[in-house]
């Protein structure tokens, strides 16, 4: 599948925050690929990068493969802050400003608009029109120029639960036409509803990324008891982990493959080992996610 977006190693530092820290993410053709988290994480810096409006510390990004100039930007729609429209003109109007400005022909608006679902609001003047209303003008004005991306941030906040999904319904049709869509959002109930890819990124790190159709999937661990000093160095030599790690007076065994606890207690037996305790635990991906998210500490300043 072809590659839309390679970001390598790329950092946003101002003074001591770490806005971005060494960030890598590739988004292929078709993904609707959500940035999650937490307020302060990164995902609007990232997004600001990548668009060229905010230089990095360090590292780069990959358009289409090649290094952004004039002709790649405009295949990218973005909705970053809040757009300014003009209040007194309509959205017919303030979407002609649009295509003078992005030199693309007035032919378009209709369908933008129809594609939003703004038909009946066309010719109504921007001040009167709701929050969601506003975000749908907002959209239609990135569809202008055909983008083959979409990067949207937060496109649902402030908007009341009939928004949301509406705003949502409207960005899986957008994806569904063939765009390739960026969301960034703090909320894991969006990205899990509308994404098909994700990454999580926490102070500037990233410390997940994949399918979200995994997110409800959980990690096996095995917490483990015996009296021997040598323990950790043991369980890590079995070879039925990916991670052994202590918490406390335990350690805790991030399983692979199909091995159970039966396994485990076998193989301490084989290795002269009673174990005091054995216990199976599952956390999943949403578990761990939810505990990310409610980080308020935010970002690093
Ligand atoms: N111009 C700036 N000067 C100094 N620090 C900044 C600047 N812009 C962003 N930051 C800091 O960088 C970090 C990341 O901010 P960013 O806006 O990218 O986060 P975010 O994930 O988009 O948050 P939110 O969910 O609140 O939109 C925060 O700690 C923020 O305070
Ligand atoms: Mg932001």
């Amino acid at each position: 599948m072809e590659t839309v977006l390679t970001i390598r190693n790329l950092s946003k530092h101002y003074g001591r925050i770490k806005a971005v820290d060494d960030l890598s993410l590739e988004v292929k053709r078709g993904n609707i690929f959500g940035i999650l988290g937490p307020n302060g994480s990164g995902k609007t810096t990232t997004l600001g990068m990548i668009l060229d409006v905010i230089n990095p510390t360090n590292g780069d990004y990959l358009w289409f493969g090649e290094k952004p100039d004039k002709n790649v930007r405009k295949k990218i729609g973005a909705i970053l802050e809040h757009p300014i429209f003009y209040p007194y003109l309509t959205a017919v109007q303030n979407l002609k400003i649009v295509c003078d400005i992005k030199e693309v022909s007035y032919d378009r608006i209709p369908e933008v608009i129809d594609q939003v679902g703004l038909d009946e609001r066309k010719d109504t003047k921007y001040t009167t029109f709701s929050l969601g209303m506003k975000q749908r003008l907002a959209i239609a004005s990135a569809l202008l120029c055909d983008p083959i991306v979409m990067l949207l941030d937060e496109p649902t906040n402030g908007l009341d639960p009939q928004g949301i999904a509406e705003i949502r319904e409207l960005i899986v049709e957008i994806a569904n036409s063939g765009k390739t869509i960026l969301l960034a959002s703090h909320l894991l109930d969006e990205v899990q509803k509308v994404c098909t890819h994700f990454a999580v990124l926490r102070r500037g790190k990233l410390i997940h990324t994949g399918l979200v159709d995994d997110v409800s999937k959980g990690d096996r661990m095995i917490e483990v008891k015996a009296k021997v000093d040598n323990l950790q160095e043991v369980l890590e030599k079995s070879g039925m982990s990916s991670k052994v790690k202590r918490e406390l007076d335990k350690y805790i065994m991030t399983m692979q493959g199909d091995y159970s606890s039966e396994d485990v207690n076998q193989y301490l037996f084989e290795n002269n080992i009673t174990a005091s305790h054995l216990l199976l635990k599952t956390r999943s991906l949403e578990q761990q996610f939810l505990e990310i998210l409610a980080d308020k500490e935010g970002g690093n300043g």
